[in-house]
Parts: C-alpha cells; structure tokens; sequence
C-alpha cells in the first residue's frame, strides 16, 4: 500500500511536526509529510519542514478579509495535496464546519490535557489553576465543537509541586509526541472504525 499522505497543520515551534517528520523517514511507518501548512509567517514547524524538503505553505489569517475567505484559501491548499489524513499539530486556530465538511478526509488534533477536561487554547495552564494532580495529552478526532471530537488516544502526565505553565507543558509535550507519531502511524497503516464515539484501530 502506498505511504498514506499527511498534510500537517502548525502555528508554533513545530516539535510535533518535527517527531512526524523523523518517523516518516521510515517507509515502514505507513505514512509520509506531502505538506506543512501554517496560519502564520515565522513558525519554527515551517524551518523544519523545509529543513526535509518538504513543501510548505503559509495561510497567513491576518491577510484574509474574512474568516470564511481564509477557510476557503486553507481548503484549497490543503486539498491541492490529496491528503488521506490531516494532523493539526499545535495548530492553534479551530478549523470551521465548512473545511472539515469539505476536505473530504479525517482531521486529527492533538491536545495538551486529557480531553474532555481542559478544552480551548489554554488547556495547560487551566489544569494547573484547577488544581488537577494528573493531566496529560490527547489525540483526537477533529469535529464540529472546539476539543470535542472522538478520542483516540490519550497519556498521562503528573502534576509537580512546582510546576509552572511551561515546566508543565514541556512535560506533556514530551509524552505527546511519541502519542502524536505512534497514533498517526497506527491509523495510516491500519484504518479505523468509529461506533458512536468509541474509536477503534484493529
Ligand atoms: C502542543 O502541546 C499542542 O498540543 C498545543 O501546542 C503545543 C504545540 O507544540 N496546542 P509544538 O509547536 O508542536 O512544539
């Protein structure tokens, strides 16, 4: 079977794309980066993908007049590359019911607490004001809600006396990345079926 094509979306540093990229490089992983795409000039997820040759593209959402113009424009780059599989990667804009109805393949998220606790853009630093003792990450299913969407994977992270946001969140971005590659590459080289919404990779 050939490699199924990821199209991955960035806003930030891009350490989750760049664990993609790593593991990519293996044939056997069943899955290979055919873009990366960010909603911003400057991410350090672009670097590393030029840094593999591959293509990158910036949907800059400051220059679009409307959202619906800058849903429209990301739509169309991102279906320019026929994905099977589209992986927002600290991707930090919700993607509209308009893109995820239209591109016409799954949308994976990764999100740094352990859904449904913790939606939304501060995910970490909500979990230490809670005072939780154990967070984590998820990989999930994007869908119509913000963090809503059916869970595929998840790990746990425990909170330290201490920790601050970015102690944290490193913390999780470490359990994250291997959570992000290993669920990835499951669903590329084995599909999945969904009942309800119960995720099941055979
Ligand atoms: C990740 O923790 C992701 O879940 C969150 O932002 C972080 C992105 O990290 N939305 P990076 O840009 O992949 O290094």
């Amino acid at each position: 079977m050939p490699p199924r094509r990821l199209v991955v979306l960035v806003s930030g540093a891009g350490s989750n794309l760049r664990a993609l990229l790593e593991a990519t490089a293996d044939p056997a992983y069943g899955a290979q980066v055919v873009a990366a795409m960010a909603d911003r000039p400057g991410t350090g997820g672009l670097d590393a993908a030029r840094g593999a040759d591959v293509p990158t593209k910036v949907v800059d959402f400051d220059r679009y007049p409307t959202r619906a113009d800058w849903d429209d424009a990301l739509l169309g780059e991102v279906s320019a590359y026929a994905p099977d599989l589209v992986v927002c990667a600290g991707f930090l804009r919700i993607l509209a019911a308009g893109f995820l109805d239209r591109v016409g393949c799954a949308v994976v998220n990764t999100h740094p607490a352990l859904l449904p606790a913790f939606p939304g853009a501060h995910a970490v630093r909500d979990a230490l004001a809670y005072g939780v003792a154990v967070t984590g990450a998820t990989v999930h299913f994007a869908d119509h809600g913000v963090d809503t969407g059916p869970i595929i994977a998840q790990a746990a992270v425990a909170v330290r006396d201490g920790d601050d946001e970015a102690s944290l969140h490193e913390r999780i971005k470490a359990v994250e990345r291997p959570l992000l590659v290993d669920t990835v590459g499951r669903l590329a080289r084995r599909g999945w079926s969904l009942h309800g919404r119960k995720v099941t990779v055979p």
